[in-house]
């Protein structure tokens, strides 16, 4: 929950302060926007709304002293034929005149002088309209009596062949390579530099690298990144499945329809979403949410079960949906912050979900049926906390709203191995997509809490391990493609290691600085060496507490005191603030006997942030060659839409 606070609260400070963002609609540099913008590439037949807006700066340095023109004409031409009006060319009606207006600062000085700058807008929307012909198009906009904003838009020319039936996308949330270098010294033993063991993710015959910028911004959230993933289309930050326009509702900016929905729409495929966060987060909302506001959680919750409200579009059923997030489900007489104040279970029970709110009931359940898995508040216990640590699951977290702890939850394996049983014995010759998620490593990267998250990318790789088990036992890994990858990064690595012991025992930061060893001086990994595995797989440590830690860190930190060892006592809190302040300082009870380091971003982060590297792209199964080499994020799209088949808007020649 940390996170997303603390990813909401930037978004309400969006255009009034965070630095570079000072602008007034980012994919759109000057007063006549087209959103989808210059340079947006599609998939034959997608559906997208288009958004048009004229803005009328009154004042600041764009005011140009012209009054807000009305009158603005919009053409598409493919390449080589004559243009159109949009209403000819999509055959579609006029829309209405829309008018608005907002204000923006134009920098940090114009935000602590309080002067917003203030822009009159019209616009108009045309919704769910496709290109079916693949090439080169010219959007144009006509506005101020002589001005004019282009847009070249490409429809990406794809097979038209399905090469696989099944498609897993596997996301580490925040996960980097870094990240997987650390958890496979954690987890896997070595014998004079050779592994004895190594990653499912390791074994993976095709690596790639793919870009998570945004369209408007270098660092991404997980909203925008995964709309790239889900839509081939980038965005804001907090942008699902849309580009972000002007205007205050957070439900009317233009859509873009998602691999899910083309994929249900052309096929009848099932459709399956796991994760380890509340439910309603931003990477498993992706699947199907359309909304430039990732915040707005109960609706998108609605949008599970109902489709898109008050719009004509894309409705792809859910058939599996696990996760956490109860707080969207039960009602608010128990406290829930429900859509429209309904009871989730119910609404979902009603359109024949089962109903699953904790492991034993989940592995019980039918596979025949569709299931809501919800097994407690906000996000998942962690694996550390489910198998090292379990006393810190007893917290006030039941699914059911009662205020008990929530002691028997699911793992990602559980859930991702259910969910795929499911899908196999629904969808039949359709073939099926699912998103499994691992979100804490991105969760507890945020809050420094290294050891949980690579636990959590250990228990991600053990995943994918019995998953690829799973289908070769039941002949199915040949018929699925299987990706994994990231939505973005963090700025983690592993420097060395830490005498938690001799550091613990000096006085003076400079003086315990001396525990740190590095190069030679970093040995072995203590975490899995003592051949004693405690647990039942042996691809996770066997001592989360040893007396040689990792010294690992990230490159971007709100002030906190380090002292590398376990967190014993649940998910890190490493900086606080007076009651009622955004100052954050170190929190005085964590890391007891460590040394106190000062942040470096600005002092209302109380976490880490995402950073800008490339994220690895691991595949496996049919298509796999498309995801080699170094890519754009929206190429993932493409790729999974080129290995379904989905290239024309229409069912695909089934070739699998
Ligand atoms: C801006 O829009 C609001 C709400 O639509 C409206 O009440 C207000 O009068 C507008 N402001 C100006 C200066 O036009
Ligand atoms: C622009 O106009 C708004 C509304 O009248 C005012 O609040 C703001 O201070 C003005 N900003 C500048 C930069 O002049
Ligand atoms: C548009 O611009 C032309 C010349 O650039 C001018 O003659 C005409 O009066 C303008 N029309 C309007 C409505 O402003
Ligand atoms: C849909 O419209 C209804 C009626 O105006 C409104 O109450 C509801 O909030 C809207 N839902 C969304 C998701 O915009
Ligand atoms: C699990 O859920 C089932 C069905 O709701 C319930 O009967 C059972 O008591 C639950 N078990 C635990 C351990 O909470
Ligand atoms: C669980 O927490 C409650 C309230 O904090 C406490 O009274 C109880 O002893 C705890 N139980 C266990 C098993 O730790
Ligand atoms: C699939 O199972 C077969 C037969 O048990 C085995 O030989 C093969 O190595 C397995 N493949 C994978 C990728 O696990
Ligand atoms: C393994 O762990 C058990 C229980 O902690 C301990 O009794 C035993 O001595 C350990 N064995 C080795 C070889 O370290
Ligand atoms: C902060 O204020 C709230 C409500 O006023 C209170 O419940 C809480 O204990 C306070 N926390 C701290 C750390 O002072
Ligand atoms: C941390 O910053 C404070 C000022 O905010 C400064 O007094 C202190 O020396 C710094 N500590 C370190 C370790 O740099
Ligand atoms: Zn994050």
């Amino acid at each position: 929950m940390k996170c997303i606070c603390s990813i909401a609260a930037a978004a309400v400070l969006l255009g009034t302060a965070s630095a570079q963002s000072f602008r007034r609609l980012g994919a759109c540099p000057t007063l006549g926007c087209v959103f989808p913008p210059d340079q947006a590439d599609f998939l034959a037949g997608q559906y997208f709304d288009i958004r048009l807006e004229v803005h009328q700066p009154t004042n600041g340095s764009e005011a140009i002293g012209l009054p807000l023109d009305e009158r603005f004409t919009f053409t598409v031409a493919k390449k080589g034929a004559s243009a159109k009006q949009a209403v000819e060319y999509f055959k579609i009606q006029e829309p209405k005149l829309e008018k608005w207006n907002f204000t923006y600062f134009e920098d940090l000085f114009a935000r602590d002088a309080k002067r917003p700058s203030f822009v009159n807008v019209a616009a108009k929307a045309y919704r769910r309209v496709a290109l079916y012909e693949p090439g080169e198009y010219t959007a144009t906009l006509n506005y101020n009596n002589g001005s004019k904003t282009e847009a070249t838009w490409l429809v990406r020319d794809l097979a038209e062949e399905r090469k696989a039936k099944n498609i897993i996308l596997f996301i580490g949330d925040g996960m980097t390579t870094n990240m997987i270098t650390a958890a496979r010294l954690i987890g896997h033993k070595t014998i004079n530099g050779k592994y004895q063991t190594t990653m499912a993710m390791d074994k993976f015959p095709v690596l790639g690298h793919q870009m998570t910028h945004s369209i408007d911004s270098f660092i991404t959230d997980s909203a925008n990144s995964a709309a790239a993933l889900n839509t081939g289309h980038k965005s804001t930050v907090n942008c699902l499945n849309v580009y972000a326009d002007s205007s205050k509702d957070a439900f009317d900016d233009p859509k873009v329809e998602t691999i899910a929905e083309i994929f249900h729409r052309l096929t009848g495929g099932r459709i399956g979403i796991v994760s380890t966060a509340y439910i309603a987060d931003a990477t498993p909302a992706a699947l199907v949410a359309h909304t430039r506001n990732r915040g707005q959680y109960a609706a998108i919750v609605d949008t599970f079960l109902n489709g898109v409200q008050n719009y004509t579009w894309t409705k792809a059923p859910i058939d599996v949906l696990f996760g956490g997030g109860a707080e969207q489900f039960y009602p608010p007489s128990l406290g829930g912050v429900t859509y429209q104040n309904k009871n989730y279970y119910e609404e979902f029970a009603k359109q024949n979900y089962q109903i699953l709110q904790n492991r034993t009931s989940l592995l019980a359940a039918k596979n025949t049926e569709k299931a809501l898995g919800i097994f407690t508040v906000s996000n998942m216990a962690k694996w550390l906390d489910r198998n090292v640590y379990r006393q810190n699951l007893n917290q006030s977290l039941s699914p059911t709203g009662s205020k008990g702890p929530a002691l028997d939850q699911p793992g990602l394996k559980d859930m991702t191995l259910k969910a795929i049983d499911i899908l196999q014995a629904r969808s039949g010759k359709d073939g099926w997509l699912l998103m499994s998620e691992a979100a804490s490593i991105d969760k507890m990267m945020h809050v420094l809490d290294y050891d949980r998250a690579l636990g959590e990318l250990l228990e991600l790789d053990d995943t994918i391990k019995a998953t690829i088990a799973k289908l070769n036992s039941t002949k199915s890994l040949k018929e699925t493609l299987i990706l994994v990858t990231a939505d973005h990064g963090h700025g983690f690595d592993v420097m060395g290691s830490v005498d938690t012991q001799y550091m613990a025992a000096q006085s003076g930061d400079r003086k315990k600085r001396d525990a740190i060893g590095v190069y030679e001086q970093s040995g072995l990994s203590q975490y899995i060496n003592t051949g004693n595995l405690t647990y039942t797989d042996s691809n996770f440590p066997s001592n989360w507490d040893p007396r040689y830690t990792l010294f690992q860190g990230l490159m971007a930190d709100p002030d906190r005191r380090e002292n590398w060892k376990v967190h014993k006592n649940g998910p890190r809190v490493p900086a606080r603030a007076a009651n009622g302040s955004t100052d954050y300082y170190a929190s005085p009870s964590d890391g007891a006997g460590g040394i106190l380091l000062n942040g470096t971003l600005p002092v209302e982060n109380d976490q880490g942030v995402h950073s800008l590297t490339d994220v690895p792209v691991f595949a496996m199964g049919p298509c796999q060659e498309e995801f080699g080499g170094v890519y754009n994020s929206p190429d993932i799209f493409f790729g999974m839409a080129k290995c379904f088949g989905l290239g024309r808007g229409t069912p695909p020649k089934t070739g699998y």
